[in-house]
Order: structure tokens, then sequence, then C-alpha cells
């Protein structure tokens, strides 16, 4: 888990090392400013998620063990969009690392994928107290991933 973000991290650091040479010092000062945000909020991202989709792999063993179908449905779902707003992010960070704007279509798959990740989420409701448990941490991870992706939006353009 912690070995895939320091590679990210050197990756980024190599390929902005790269861009460096380029371009005019002014406008490598103002990048950079917004390239750190950026990158720290895409490094705490890749963590974040990971943990979500750790949790979301729980529950949905747990809700099918416990052959509760309307909530396996409801993980299901939650887990396609977090796969969804994952595959969008790979496409922010690649126009990015290329230098190409951000595609728009990214930016609202990020978004709605999100927000319907979340409120399915909300809607989820188990008997079984394991269950619950494992229904709150997503909720408090699902919070930290919105935050951050919020702030991706924000700061990588
Ligand atoms: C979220 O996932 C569900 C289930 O795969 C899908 O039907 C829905 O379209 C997704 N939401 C968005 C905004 O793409």
């Amino acid at each position: 888990m912690m070995f895939r973000p320091v590679v990210f991290f050197f990756a980024v650091v190599a390929f902005a090392s790269s861009l460096v040479c380029a371009a005019p010092v002014a406008e490598i000062a103002t990048r950079q400013i917004g390239d750190i945000q950026c990158n720290i909020n895409r490094l705490s991202f890749v963590g974040d998620i990971a943990g979500l989709q750790i949790t979301l792999k729980t529950l949905s063993a747990q809700t099918a063990d416990d052959r509760d179908p309307t909530a396996s449905a409801g993980i299901q779902s939650v887990t396609n969009n977090i796969s969804a707003v994952q595959s969008a992010l790979g496409t922010i960070a690649e126009a990015i690392l290329t230098g190409q704007a951000v595609p728009a279509e990214a930016r609202v798959q990020v978004e709605s994928n999100l927000a319907a990740a979340q409120s399915t989420l909300a809607e989820i409701t188990s008997a079984d107290p394991a269950v619950t448990a494992n229904l709150q941490n997503a909720k408090t991870q699902m919070q930290n991933v919105d935050l951050v992706g919020s702030g991706i939006l924000v700061n990588c353009k």
C-alpha cells in the first residue's frame, strides 16, 4: 500500500524535473506552486481511494455472507462509481503530466460519480452490526476522498 504512492511521487518528480529545462523561470515558479498543491492532492487521493476500496471489498463480502441483496447491490454500485472516479483521475493525471488541458468530461466524471457514490452509500442499511460499523468507516473514508477529489478539481488544471 505504501509502495505505489512513493513510486508515483518519484515518477512525478522525475517528470517535473524534465519540464524545468524547457520553461522560463517566472513561469516555472508559478506553475510549480500550483503543481505542488496538485501533487499533494493526488498523492493523498491515491491513498484515500485505496483505503475506501478495501472497505468496500470487505462490505461486499459481508453483505454477500448476510444474503442481503439490497445492501450488496448498493455496495456494488458504490464500487463501480469509485472505479469510474479512479479512472477519470488517471485521465486527469495523464493530461497534466503531458501538458494538455484536463478534459472537461474527466472532471464531470469525477464529480458525478463521487456524488452518486456518496448518496448511494448514505442509503445503504443493514441489520448486521459488523456491516453497520464498516458502512460508517466507508462514509468517513468517502468524505476524505470527496474532499481531496474536490481539491484536485480546483488545483490540477
Ligand atoms: C454509479 O454507478 C451506477 C452503477 O454502476 C451507475 O448506474 C451510475 O450511472 C453511476 N453514476 C454515474 C454518475 O456515473
